[in-house]
């Protein structure tokens, strides 16, 4: 057997006479997924040297040769000419085994007082928390997408909707800040997992510690975690973090796709409130006339793969024992996945929202269409015929029954056809019945009036930034 056949030289092969099959191989390599944590990996192995050379458990010779190696490593990487092999099943031994070949003899110390349990999860902590921080900046883009949509339509009235059908007048405005509520919200949720992950496994060894002098704080700091996990079994065992992270861009993406899936009714003929630009429209191979919202689309469908990347590492780790087992490699796959879903999803919804336009016309014919002023008409009699709401209820209900049979809108039934349900209204009750004058009046905090909108478009112009 040659001594540089990777396949026959596996770096825990002491105990083994014979080779892995080939279809071991391919179940147990990772090389394909977890090169993608190559940086975090050599930042690990560079403040673990470092710590261990401080310490006197290596000496400062080794731990220069390491660090060295470890540059050349970095630039192998930088220029595409690391040498990624299977037979190295995964990114640790890849880089130490390479490592090796540029240094020689004191590669073989930097593993010392570690083990790729803790290793790998180092690496991964360090990775998700690089992704959390992009995860967010999409959806800060995407807010600003959407807030700057709503300063521009704050006063545009459209249809609200209950079950589907309508039900008040609505500013876009409004509705626009909405989703940056839910967001904002998504937002918070990734920020609290990026604080709860940021502790750092590294020293955790296999599972129980380990025997030599190691400095925990100094790694951690020198990663930039906030302080050592308290618990070696936890710190290999626990993915939580993965865990919070898929569950938070699950609930995101669940966002996302309601928003998908107003752009998609809302660009229908049928509704024909909004039109996607044609950067964001596709066509059809046999109707001409066809614009369709692909992305939005799509969105809809993403959202449920993250769901179930989340339910997926749920299902892999809700039946393990601590501490560490193989299962928990394929925590990448599907974290990475998601992360880069959500990402494409995001940055695919903010492209569209900042392309889209309105047809204000259409929405404002839509919200007057399905007696939408009924409720202001029920409210004027509470406030001026000092009505029950239950009785305002009632009469304006057979208002509404009457508008019906004569196949018009509630303000064009005449005054003496109101007053013959109900002899007190005046004239004055049509000035509420205007879509306009609905939505004008319903200044309540949080309420749908431009008013309101304009001031939270500002505040929300001002955070963002
Ligand atoms: N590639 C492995 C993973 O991603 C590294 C940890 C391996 N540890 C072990 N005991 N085999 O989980």
């Amino acid at each position: 057997m040659a001594s540089d056949t990777p396949k026959g030289q596996q770096m825990w092969g002491g105990r083994f006479a014979a080779q892995p099959s080939d279809i071991m191989q391919s179940i147990n390599a990772s090389i394909d997924v977890d090169r993608r944590m190559v940086r975090e990996d050599i930042a690990g192995s560079r403040a673990h040297a470092d710590m261990l050379a401080e310490q006197g458990i290596i000496s400062a010779e080794d731990n220069e040769a390491i660090q060295a190696g470890l540059d050349q490593v970095v630039a192998e990487v930088q220029n595409d000419t690391f040498p990624y092999r299977v037979e190295l099943e995964d990114i640790h031994m890849n880089v130490e085994a390479r490592l090796k070949e540029i240094v020689g003899e004191a590669a073989g110390r930097l593993h010392t007082a570690r083990s790729r349990n803790d290793q790998v999860v180092t690496d991964f902590r360090l990775w998700a928390r690089g992704a959390l921080t992009e995860a967010r900046r999409g959806l800060k883009d995407l807010q600003r997408a959407l807030v700057t949509v709503a300063g521009s339509h704050a006063d545009a009235v459209m249809p609200g909707f209950t079950h589907l059908q309508t039900a008040q007048p609505v500013t876009l405005g409004h509705h626009m800040l909405a989703y940056v509520e839910m967001f904002e919200r998504d937002c918070s949720r990734l920020d609290d997992c990026a604080r709860r992950l940021n502790e750092s496994p590294l020293g955790a060894a296999a599972l129980a510690g380990t025997g030599f002098p190691i400095d925990r704080e100094m790694t951690a700091e020198a990663l930039g975690f906030d302080r050592p996990m308290a618990n070696s079994l936890d710190a290999v065992s626990a993915r939580d973090f993965a865990l919070e992270a898929l569950a938070a861009m699950s609930i995101s993406a669940t966002h996302l796709s309601r928003l998908a899936e107003e752009i998609v009714l809302w660009t229908s003929a049928q509704f024909a409130f909004a039109k996607l630009s044609d950067a964001w429209s596709t066509g059809s191979s046999i109707m001409p006339q066809k614009r369709n919202p692909d992305a939005a689309e799509l969105i809809r469908a993403k959202a449920s793969l993250i769901t179930g990347q989340f339910m997926s590492l749920q299902g892999a780790v809700k039946a393990l024992p601590l501490a560490y087992a193989k299962d928990l490699q394929d925590d990448k796959v599907l974290t990475f996945g998601a992360f880069d879903t959500f990402g494409l999803c995001t940055a695919a919804m903010a492209g569209m929202m900042e392309t889209i336009t309105f047809n204000r016309e259409n929405m404002r014919a839509a919200a007057a269409k399905g007696f939408s002023t009924a409720t202001d008409l029920a409210d004027w009699l509470v406030r001026e015929l000092k009505m029950p709401f239950r009785d305002a209820h009632h009469v304006t209900g057979s208002l509404v029954a009457k508008a019906e049979q004569k196949g018009c809108d509630l303000p064009e039934l005449s005054l003496e056809e109101m007053q013959s349900i109900e002899p007190r209204l005046t004239n004055d009750v049509f000035s509420v019945l205007t879509v306009e004058a609905s939505a004008m009046s319903r200044q309540s905090y949080g309420g749908t009036s431009p008013l309101r909108v304009a001031e939270q478009v500002e505040q929300w112009q001002q955070r963002l930034g």
